[in-house]
């Protein structure tokens, strides 16, 4: 069997188009949607990242802010920045890339974010709407994700799905959404003992180790999906998810290229949600 791919670009820029329209006609009644990004410190990938987000900005017509600070920036300055941003009635969405430096306490920035501002979806009441089937704001990449599934047509409900890959952005909440469409989930990390034996019976395999050809073929069920969520940049410059595509392709029925997969639509996800914010807010302040 060779596999069929699902294109995140191709979906991205489909979605996109209906993004663009949803902002014009946003900006009609009078709310330019806006996004303020974070960016601490000098992390080279945070950078690239960052760069994607604004220029997905610019593409849809959402109004962006870069906020670039030093990484000797203390807590109390970024804390501030974020108080700053909560009151400012231009911006919709505010993202503080991560990692932060380390003298930053992660957990006290994201709980500083304004709830209905926190596009990455990444604060403890949206956590908790999502786990409880309520996310008004979903974090981008399962987000995503989930897109790409249901672009494939194939219906989730009583099939096995397994998530590689168990952080709080990517694993976690993915498990969560994978659960809400009735799949039975299981949930691999680093401590798993013979991953193989969890992979093969995967009908749904979502991979987010961070960990360059960690699945192989042989791993991989026949006629599985398989979403590839890595991004690894090997020593010769490639860019390689955690699937080793060439053998896994060979088993798999779907399966998402590295790049042009998941990345597209993690920050079409991130465009989506402050375009929703942005249209609440509208909402909220025409109902008063
Ligand atoms: N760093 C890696 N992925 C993400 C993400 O989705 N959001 C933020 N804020 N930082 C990240």
């Amino acid at each position: 069997m060779s596999a069929r791919l699902i294109d995140g670009k191709a979906l991205a820029q489909q979605l996109r188009q209906d993004l663009r329209n949803r902002v014009t006609s946003l900006a009609a009644r009078g709310t330019r949607a806006g996004l303020a990004v974070v960016l601490v410190g000098d992390d080279p990938a945070s950078r690239v990242y960052v760069a994607n987000k604004i220029r997905a900005c610019d593409e849809c017509g959402v109004q962006s802010r870069r906020h670039e600070l030093p990484a000797s920036t203390s807590e109390a300055e970024v804390l501030a920045l974020v108080a700053r941003l909560n009151a400012d009635p231009q911006v919709h969405g505010i993202l503080v890339q991560l990692p932060l430096p380390r003298h930053i306490d992660v957990r006290r920035v994201v709980e500083s974010i304004d709830v209905a501002k926190d596009v990455d979806g990444f604060h403890l009441y949206n956590v908790g709407a999502l786990v409880v089937g309520q996310a008004i704001l979903p974090p981008c990449t399962p987000h995503g994700v989930r897109r790409l599934l249901e672009s494939t047509g194939v219906a989730l409900a009583g099939r096995n799905a397994v998530v590689v890959g168990a952080s709080n952005i990517v694993g976690k909440p993915m498990a969560m959404m994978l659960l809400q469409q009735e799949a039975t989930v299981s949930i691999c990390h680093a401590r798993t003992r013979d991953l193989a034996q969890y992979t093969i019976l995967a009908d749904v395999l979502v991979v987010a180790a961070g960990c360059p050809g960690l699945i192989t073929g042989p791993m991989v069920k026949q006629g599985a999906i398989v979403v590839d969520v890595g991004i690894n940049r090997l020593p010769d410059g490639r860019l390689v998810g955690d699937v080793d595509f060439d053998s896994v392709s060979r088993r798999a029925a779907w399966i998402t290229p590295v790049p042009g997969g998941v990345g597209p639509m993690t920050v079409t996800m991130l465009i989506e949600n402050t375009l929703h914010a942005a249209e609440r807010c509208a909402e909220s302040v025409a109902a008063v």
